[in-house]
């Protein structure tokens, strides 16, 4: 450890940057040296922001919505945040007073953490996993413990997994459906089961990760825990945000509702922080869900056929094997036939950090190593491009198996 990391936070010191973000800054890096990369490494749709929403933004400022605003968020923005949560979650009872607005979605999981969590406390997070999760859970002081959810079945939690993963330092459970990074999406009777296992244990916290509820593919219907077992509902943080759903990554507006004493806590650790989210954000978060909603259903759709297209494209591809997500816009790709095989350039392949490092190095394709996300040999692969990308990405990538 160096003199600045011994002056530094012990919980920072010891927690590692995003991958994602760091993929990204490689991207950028070899851009600058005039390389073509094509990146299927961020976590964002590559659509605008739709119109009315953007007008509703400039509209906000010109009418002088450029003030602070309540720390929990705007009332009309909380009061469409509930009827969001009451009409398309069936989370009857929510109130504008039982919600709160932070700025992005990540900002209502880390102080969701942060308010609740002390030295020495558990937190389970089923992998593979959004990559900050362990890190916010670190950064609080507390202890990720990593369940491992493989390819059989289906990278979700088991009911088995989670009862075995319990125990008496057990704060939080986190879920994520339809899942970063594998797209993969509980049905009602798994929830249902592992809400079961949760009911037998009432000292235990559930935290919803909804971010990607409305990409959902196959006509599938998108369930959340406090609404599957309402008896849970005391206990739930069921978070959301515009991030994804309206192509709205830049605005930062993300929201939740959990139980009072826990959005009180949160308000508090907030009003000491950021203080509430950007006022002008805010306005258009109130347009997205309020306005217009078709963007959601033609977004998705796209997303859907470009789902079909990648799983045919890396099938076919020697060495990956891509299982069908069935929502978000990730292909969680497992590597494990190139493991042992040499490159074009001599580099021999043992991870799939090594994978990821050869495509950016040989085949100019950025994508995210499975191992930053808790489970190898696997690499992560974004869709959010238009089908050409996506068709010159999948050939690069195969020229580059091909060659070992
Ligand atoms: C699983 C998951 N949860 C939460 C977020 C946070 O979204 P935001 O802070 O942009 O609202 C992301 C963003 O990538 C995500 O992938």
């Amino acid at each position: 450890m160096n003199t600045d990391q011994q002056t530094l936070n012990i919980h920072l010191a010891q927690a590692q940057p995003s991958a994602t973000y760091r993929m990204m800054d490689r991207v950028a890096a070899r851009r600058a040296c005039g390389a073509k990369v094509i990146s299927l490494s961020a976590g964002e749709p590559d659509f605008d922001t739709p119109v009315h929403i953007r007008e509703a933004a400039i509209e906000a400022i010109r009418a002088g919505h450029t003030r602070y605003t309540q720390v929990a968020g705007m009332r009309p923005l909380r009061e469409a945040v509930a009827a969001k949560f009451r009409n398309e979650n069936g989370l009857d009872e929510v109130t504008w007073q039982d919600t709160i607005v932070c700025s992005g979605g990540k900002q209502v999981i880390y102080n969701a953490l942060a308010a609740t969590l002390n030295e020495g406390d558990e937190v389970i997070v089923p992998a593979p996993y959004w990559v900050s999760y362990p890190e916010m859970v670190q950064l609080c002081g507390a202890r990720a413990v990593i369940v491992t959810c493989g390819s059989e079945s289906g990278f979700k939690l088991t009911p088995r997994a989670l009862a075995d993963a319990i125990g008496p330092r057990t704060r939080w459970l986190i879920l994520n459906s339809p899942s970063n990074p594998t797209g993969a999406v509980y049905t009602r009777d798994e929830l249902a089961a592992l809400a079961e296992v949760l009911l037998a244990h009432p000292h235990v916290l559930v935290l919803s990760d909804d971010i990607y509820e409305h990409l959902i593919f196959d006509g599938a219907a998108f369930h959340t825990i406090a609404q599957v077992e309402p008896r849970l509902m005391s206990r739930t943080m069921t978070m959301n945000g515009v991030s994804k759903a309206y192509a709205m990554t830049g605005w930062r507006i993300g929201f939740g509702t959990g139980p009072r004493w826990l959005l009180e806590a949160m308000e508090k650790l907030q009003g000491q922080q950021t203080s509430g989210a950007s006022s002008i954000s805010q306005h258009a978060a109130l347009a997205a869900l309020t306005g217009p909603q078709q963007f959601i259903g033609e977004t998705c759709s796209v997303f859907e056929q470009r789902r079909d297209l990648m799983v045919r494209l890396l099938n076919e591809t020697p060495g990956l094997s891509c299982p069908t997500p069935g929502g978000a816009f990730y292909a969680f790709v497992s590597c494990e036939g190139l493991m042992g095989r040499t490159t074009a350039a001599g580099t021999k392949l043992c991870t799939d950090d090594d994978v990821a490092a050869a495509l950016l190095d040989e085949a100019n394709v950025a994508v995210v190593q499975g191992s930053a996300f808790g489970l190898a040999p696997y690499i992560r692969i974004a869709y959010a491009l238009d089908d050409d990308a996506l068709i010159e990405a999948c050939r690069a990538i195969k020229r580059f198996c091909q060659s070992l």
